[in-house]
């Protein structure tokens, strides 16, 4: 049985104009939104170096808005503290980057912030299956990561159903986030697949106005993902 879910559409500021931070963050919750996406890369885990911890304490200190941070990074263990110390909300880490997940899932919601781990695309989420009830959100990457506005992965689709269908399951509160290629035209794929949590940036950045880009993509994902089977 799918839990009735209200659908997150979450802004990342991987595309976001830099040279006038708060102005798109007021402009993004002016689209409705309580979070953004901070994508950490470190330039070894994915091919581009983006943004640290002061980028998550600049827009804490700039907005109300809650702050995803998304490590793409080979050392998630060291690398987390950091952000949680500037001020993440959740934190949000790669499988691939850490073999042993329990502790640092342990470690992040022992401090009161939920976690989260991700998979690229060329991992399948098998292993995430066994870490759904001890995580707050799973992230499916609907692209190669490491910049923005690239195309949506389709294949992606099956690795969402079965993580929803897992979660369905066993009725667990854990969040399914889509992130990569989301836009007016993919994302009641990704929300009909069962994603509950929908990262875009091009797809609202890229948009002369992303307040609106957020509403129309919500008001999609909600009816695709509220209108599934089952
Ligand atoms: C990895 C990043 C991007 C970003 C979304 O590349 O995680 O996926 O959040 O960027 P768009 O929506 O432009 O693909």
């Amino acid at each position: 049985m799918t839990l009735a879910r209200t659908v997150d559409v979450v802004p990342s500021l991987l595309s976001a104009d830099f040279s006038r931070l708060a102005a798109e963050l007021r402009r993004v919750q002016d689209g409705g939104a309580e979070w953004v996406t901070v994508d950490a890369m470190d330039g070894h885990f994915v091919p581009n170096l983006s943004f640290g911890p002061d980028l998550v304490r600049a827009v804490k200190r700039l907005s109300p808005l809650r702050v995803d941070a998304h490590l793409m990074v080979t050392n998630p263990e060291a690398a987390a503290p950091w952000f949680v110390k500037a001020g993440a909300d959740r934190v949000i880490f790669h499988l691939e980057a850490c073999p042993e997940p329990e502790p640092l899932l342990r470690a992040l919601r022992g401090q009161g912030v939920e976690a989260g781990v991700a998979v690229k695309p060329g991992t399948p989420v098998d292993g995430l299956l066994p870490l759904l009830a001890q995580s707050d959100l799973a992230l499916v990457m609907t692209v190669e990561p490491g910049f923005g506005g690239a195309a949506f992965l389709s294949a992606m689709l099956p690795k969402i159903s079965a993580l929803r269908r897992a979660l369905d399951a066993g009725a667990l509160p854990c969040r399914l986030q889509a992130d990569g290629g989301i836009n007016l035209e993919t994302v009641e794929a990704a929300a009909s697949a069962g994603a509950d949590v929908l990262v875009a940036g091009h797809g609202v950045f890229g948009n002369p106005d992303p307040a609106a880009a957020i509403r129309t993509l919500r008001a999609k994902a909600q009816a695709a993902y509220s209108g599934r089977a089952g």
